[in-house]
């Protein structure tokens, strides 16, 4: 058997595997996957989270009991509407979007899931909207989930930990990459991102964090997850 034909019998069944997971956990969803019905038919890339991860960001959020939630990377709204039905009433959550057909989708598709009172879509390059929030001192966010262009993940880390409140959640997406993230010579601007974001999330001392490895319909990834200082265990 070649290599190639083992990774994709290996994928296939890591595929399977969610779809019987989801179907146990999950039932059927017309928000969500009316949610990914409009990204489809606007032609978004289907880069959205997997059900069963946007699960554990919505599970992650009410277990952190989150208020606040500040996100990096819209698309068409998926893993938002998964976090925002975690706030409760009078919680908030901002999500940055640099692309003006993704957040529009995002927008119609955080409505229609009656959310649109929680979420605020804001439009454009997130590096300038985290410098901007930063500079009016805005901040306070109890779970922050950076899932946006990966060059800019060690920038985002950063602006995360000053906007962060004490003892939040930092999620990110995107951390293995298939197991590139071994790669210290090669790899793109994404991967040199990623690589710079491991050794400062690592060594930062505002924040204590772990790296959860994944499997599933989105091939073989990883979510990093770190608790910001100021509150809890030391
Ligand atoms: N969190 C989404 C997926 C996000 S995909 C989900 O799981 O449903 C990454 C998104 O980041 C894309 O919509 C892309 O347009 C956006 N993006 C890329 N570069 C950006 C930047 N510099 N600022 C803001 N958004 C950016
Ligand atoms: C891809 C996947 C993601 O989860 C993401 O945030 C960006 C890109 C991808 O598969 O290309
Ligand atoms: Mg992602």
């Amino acid at each position: 058997m070649s290599e190639q034909t083992s990774r994709e019998q290996a994928k296939q069944l890591w595929s399977d595997v969610d779809g019987y997971v989801s179907s146990l956990h999950g039932g059927p969803d017309p928000a969500l996957e009316a949610a990914l019905e409009a990204s489809a038919a606007a032609g978004l890339p289907p880069i959205n989270v997997a059900a069963n991860q946007g699960k554990l960001l919505h599970l992650l959020a009410r277990a952190t009991g989150a208020r606040k939630i500040l996100e990096v990377g819209t698309l068409g709204g998926y893993s938002t509407i998964w976090l925002a039905r975690a706030l409760p009433e009078g919680g908030s959550l901002l999500t940055l979007e640099a692309n003006p057909l993704h957040a529009k989708v995002a927008t119609e598709s955080i409505s229609r899931a009656g959310l649109a009172h929680l979420v605020e879509v804001r439009l454009g390059l997130a590096t300038e909207t985290l410098a901007k929030l930063a500079s009016e001192g805005a901040g306070g966010f109890d779970l922050v989930f950076i899932d946006a262009d990966k060059a800019n993940y060690p920038s985002y880390l950063s602006s995360a930990l000053e906007l962060a409140a004490p003892g939040a959640l930092l999620v990110a997406d995107n951390v293995v990459r298939q197991g590139a993230v071994l790669d210290a010579t090669g790899g793109d601007a994404d991967l040199r991102g990623i690589r710079r974001f491991h050794e400062l999330l690592g060594a930062d001392p505002r924040v204590d964090a772990t790296v959860v490895q994944t499997v599933g319909t989105k091939g073989y990834d990883g979510f990093a997850l770190g608790i910001v200082a100021g509150s809890g265990a030391r």
